[in-house]
């Protein structure tokens, strides 16, 4: 990358529906916060910072004290941290809050924190008086790269996951990716399950960079992590740019996650998502070598790459055939069809309407060790 391409790796724009949407600022510190935020007139606003409670003690009061001069009030609503949260029990915790203080339809959310909090705050921001603004601070590698870009929101009902939402477009998506050396090195390796995704389904070239940068990866090196935010964020932003609703492309981002789904509700969360992704890419990954679509060195280049960042390739103690079960009854499924994302080569991927339920159990038997 030129010193001309790297200056520019600070920002990225997002349309919707052809029109200017939202911007993706990647910096290193909260300072620019305010400034990005009084670009959509913060001077007369309240502000509602949702986050839970691993995040909100590490940043809420930074963010607050950064604020408060700018905006007419500065509120914070914590729940407790885990996807146990992502209901809608939280959300009503969160409108209480919001009628307490009386925010109105011209105020403020700001979700701190990972995937959870983005989706939950993104869903209160949607329905609350009919929808009011909301920016995303994502804080987790996973939600960096992944879900707080392109306005999915929702919550988990009964024991479906992301049942119930809406999409509904942040005004910003602020990351400062120093956040990231604070994280838990399970987790931050869990994000590593959606960044090789995007390589695998969009970006060779990507997917070989990962490989060459492992070691600064594992660093959290800032620099590397800046050039791969940018990379993956861009790759996420042309997929939702083009295909916002899901109505065809956007699907292929599901890549691994059908089975990986399935994995994580039959061991009940005690697996981090990025985890069950890595599982579920193992998993597609061997069906398509099984069928003669990939090659046994893509294979085994895929597997050494996740393994390469202490991602599971195999799992004990689950029944293949009640993976399937539970994959036929994940909601990625049309007309009775189960959606499949099937790697064309690394680099390009597909859907796939046609796999029988002995291909799915060839996939959910080939990560059971
Ligand atoms: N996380 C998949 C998507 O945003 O479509």
């Amino acid at each position: 990358m030129t010193t001309a391409e790297k200056n520019t790796m600070d920002r990225i724009h997002v349309n919707y529906e052809d029109k200017p949407c939202y911007d993706i600022v990647l910096t290193d510190s909260f300072d620019l916060l305010p400034e990005e935020l009084e670009k959509i007139h913060i001077s007369e606003k309240k502000i509602c910072i949702v986050s839970e409670s691993n995040v909100a003690p590490l940043y809420a009061d930074t963010l607050k004290k950064l604020l408060q001069n700018h905006c007419r009030l500065v509120i914070t609503h914590v729940f407790e941290a885990g996807e146990k949260s992502k209901n809608l029990e939280t959300v009503y915790g969160i409108y209480e809050t919001l009628i307490r203080h009386q925010f109105d339809r011209k105020d403020l959310l700001l979700a701190l924190g990972g995937g959870v909090v983005g989706d939950i705050t993104g869903f209160a921001a949607a329905t609350y008086l009919r929808g009011i603004d909301f920016v995303q601070i994502p804080t987790t590698l996973l939600s960096q790269v992944d879900s707080s870009i392109g306005g999915k929101t929702g919550v988990d009902f009964q024991v479906y996951k992301n049942m119930v939402g809406a999409f509904y477009m942040p005004k910003l998506v602020y990351m400062n990716i120093k956040t990231l050396s604070s994280m838990p090195e399970r987790e931050y390796l869990s994000g590593m399950g959606e960044i090789i995704k995007h390589g695998l389904i969009k970006d060779a070239a990507y997917f070989d960079w990962i490989l060459r940068h492992q070691k600064n990866i594992l660093k959290r090196d800032f620099q590397t992590l800046q050039e791969m935010l940018y990379i993956s964020c861009q790759i996420k932003r042309n997929v939702v740019e083009k295909d916002p609703k899901e109505r065809g492309e956007r699907a292929l981002l599901n890549f691994g996650h059908t089975i990986g789904h399935a994995v994580e509700k039959l061991k009940d969360f005690t697996l981090l998502h990025g985890e069950c992704v890595s599982l579920g890419i193992a998993a597609a990954a061997a069906l398509e070598t099984h069928k003669g679509l990939l090659e046994d060195e893509d294979y085994e280049k895929i597997l050494s790459l996740l393994k390469a960042f202490h991602l599971p390739v195999f799992t004990q103690n689950l029944d293949p055939a009640e993976i399937v079960e539970t994959t036929l009854h994940d909601k990625k499924m049309e007309a009775g069809k189960i959606k499949f994302v099937l790697l064309n080569r690394i680099g390009e991927a597909s859907i796939c309407k046609t796999l029988t339920n002995e291909d799915l159990l060839y996939a959910a038997t080939s990560i059971i060790r």
